[in-house]
């Protein structure tokens, strides 16, 4: 929750709706939804009742707000009078309107003798509110001649992290409130990481967990750390999916605790989505949760895994039995780090970027298929503008269902038949870029099937991946895929998928008849 608070006349209800509305949040002002319980305008109530009266009333309405769901909310002006009201602020970001008395004066014009306003000295209790203010704020902001909306775009920079020297740096942000973060693509940008993560108050160590293999990355990431005032360890893990395991997640708890690590300390994921994963989980339960942040260097870490704060360990049982879920406070995309990136890890990621275009966006289709020499050639240029692409629609499907409740679903396009085709394969010969490129084939050729699109839909599908080297036909039996299925608990209800009706428009949980899911199957032989 972003409280705003203020003295009358600082502007709270006003750059209070255009914070909202920047940061994809409800707008809540306490006084109106005060007004709207007691049935009765303020100064009437102030009139009838007195202040202690209206007090209870406010912390009781200001209390429910706050463990309501997240929004920006503007807060009466006394309302910092009361001492309760103060600590439930304290999970929340308060930013401070500041205004001086005389311009606060001139805005609120004839109405300054409101209710609280009928004190003998306006300016003494003026000054008593500023010093409230200023010590229960975490970030002040002065409006003075400076309009709403620019104070609103000022928030939302100082919320987000926003530095000031970002030329050439794409910055989204991951719309989630107060838990806001943002996500910073750019060529050469891993010696700046230090600088451009948020402020992260008491942070005195960084924990950066990495492969043996990619360390000869980290030097200029731990220098910008230490030069940020952060002691750095570096931990490594060994390479590959065997290493989101409980065992590796201990040894690094204990790693953390023989350092006397604690919660506002950072943990630095530097590795593809194993490491996101792993780090994350770590991050995320040690000392109850400590700030993470990632810095992922696979296309497919930058595109995807490292924003919407799924982490996950693998059991004996099967994948990601074991997660959370867990925002980080900033993801920071370094492009240059694709140029070692090996040719298959490239194309595997090449085929989730591919997805955002079917599923959001067919500007990234056009991208992928115009410019494939230059993306297999790690061109910067269009490795960030790919990257911030596929990061701002991953953003927003995150901020419109977090926790998985089911807009997200739309990130399983190609994978209902991607994960059937790997797990068929007994995870060998075939790679999860591949297996989400026949994936997605097979679902265009279902979508056809049921006729939700036509053949050209199918033919994009063709174009877009076969220019990225990426397989469009497979002569698979759709019995294999059936009993993948049915070994999967995930679909002991049946299986569903995610088809297109057209591009960037994809629907969740269409059922299909096995008869229709098996010529598709076996249109994707040719
Ligand atoms: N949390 C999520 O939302 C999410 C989403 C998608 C995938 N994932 C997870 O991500 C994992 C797969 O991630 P991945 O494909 O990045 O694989 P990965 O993390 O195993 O990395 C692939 C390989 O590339 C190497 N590598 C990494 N960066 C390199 C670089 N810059 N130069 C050269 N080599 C480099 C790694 O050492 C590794 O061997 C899976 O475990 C999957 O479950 C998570």
């Amino acid at each position: 929750v972003i409280v705003l608070v203020g003295f009358m006349g600082a502007g709270k209800t006003t750059v209070g709706r255009h914070l909202a509305r920047k940061m994809g949040l409800p707008f809540v002002d306490s006084d109106a939804s005060i007004e709207a319980r007691a049935m009765i305008r303020i100064p009437e109530y102030f009139a009838a009742y007195g202040e202690a009266a209206f007090r209870d009333i406010e912390r009781q309405v200001v209390t429910e707000i706050l463990d309501g769901p997240e929004a920006v909310v503007a807060l009466g002006g006394g309302a910092l009078g009361d001492p309760s009201t103060i600590s439930a602020l304290s999970w929340a970001n308060v930013v401070y309107l500041e205004v001086d008395y005389g311009e606060a004066r001139r805005r609120v014009g004839p109405g300054f003798d409101r209710p609280m306003l009928g004190v003998s000295d306006p300016k003494a209790l003026y000054e008593e509110r500023a010093v409230v203010y200023r010590n229960v704020a975490n970030l002040t902001v002065n409006t003075n001649g400076v309009t709403p909306e620019t104070v609103a775009d000022q928030i939302v920079d100082m919320i987000t992290g926003a530095q000031e020297d970002t030329e050439g740096i794409e910055r989204i942000v991951v719309p989630l409130g107060g838990r806001s973060y943002p996500v910073l693509v750019g060529s050469d940008i891993l010696g700046r990481a230090g600088e451009l993560i948020p402020e992260t108050p008491h942070a005195e160590k960084a924990f950066i967990v990495t492969h043996p293999s990619i360390s000869q990355s980290v030097p200029p990431l731990v220098s910008s750390l230490k030069e940020r005032g952060l002691a750095v360890n570096v931990i490594p893990v060994p390479e590959g999916e065997g290493s989101k395991s409980l065992t590796v997640a201990g040894r690094i708890y204990d790693e953390l605790a023989v350092s006397n690590a604690h919660r506002h300390d950072l943990m630095v994921s530097f590795g593809g989505g194993v490491i996101s994963d792993l780090a994350g989980f770590v991050g995320s339960t040690y000392a109850r949760g400590m700030r993470v942040v990632h810095v992922p260097t696979t296309l497919l870490g930058q595109a995807d895994a490292a924003i919407g704060g799924k982490t996950g360990l693998d059991l004996t049982h099967g994948k990601n039995l074991v997660g959370t879920i867990y925002q980080p406070v900033a993801v920071i995309c370094d492009v240059d780090l694709l140029a070692e990136l090996p040719a298959e890890e490239l194309t595997s990621g090449l085929a989730e970027v591919a997805k955002y275009g079917f599923i959001a966006d067919p500007s990234v289709l056009d991208i992928l298929e115009s410019r494939a020499t230059d993306i297999g050639a790690r061109d910067p240029q269009v490795l960030t503008d790919l990257v911030a692409r596929s990061a701002s629609i991953k953003a927003s499907i995150v901020a419109s269902d977090e926790t998985d409740q089911g807009a997200r679903h739309v990130l399983n396009y190609g994978h209902t038949f991607g994960h059937a085709i790997e797990k068929a394969a007994g995870f060998e010969g075939v790679r999860h870029g591949e297996a989400v490129a026949l994936g997605m084939m097979a679902a265009a050729h279902l979508a056809q099937e049921l006729g939700r699109v036509g053949d050209e839909i199918v033919e994009l599908h063709r174009a877009v991946l076969g220019s990225l080297g990426l397989p469009v036909t497979a002569n698979l039996e759709f019995s294999a895929l059936e009993e993948a299925w049915m070994r999967d608990k995930k679909y002991k209800d049946g299986v569903r998928f995610v088809l297109l009706a057209d591009v960037g428009k994809p629907e969740t949980d269409v059922e299909a008849p096995r008869s229709a899911v098996v010529r598709a199957v076996e249109r994707l032989r040719s």
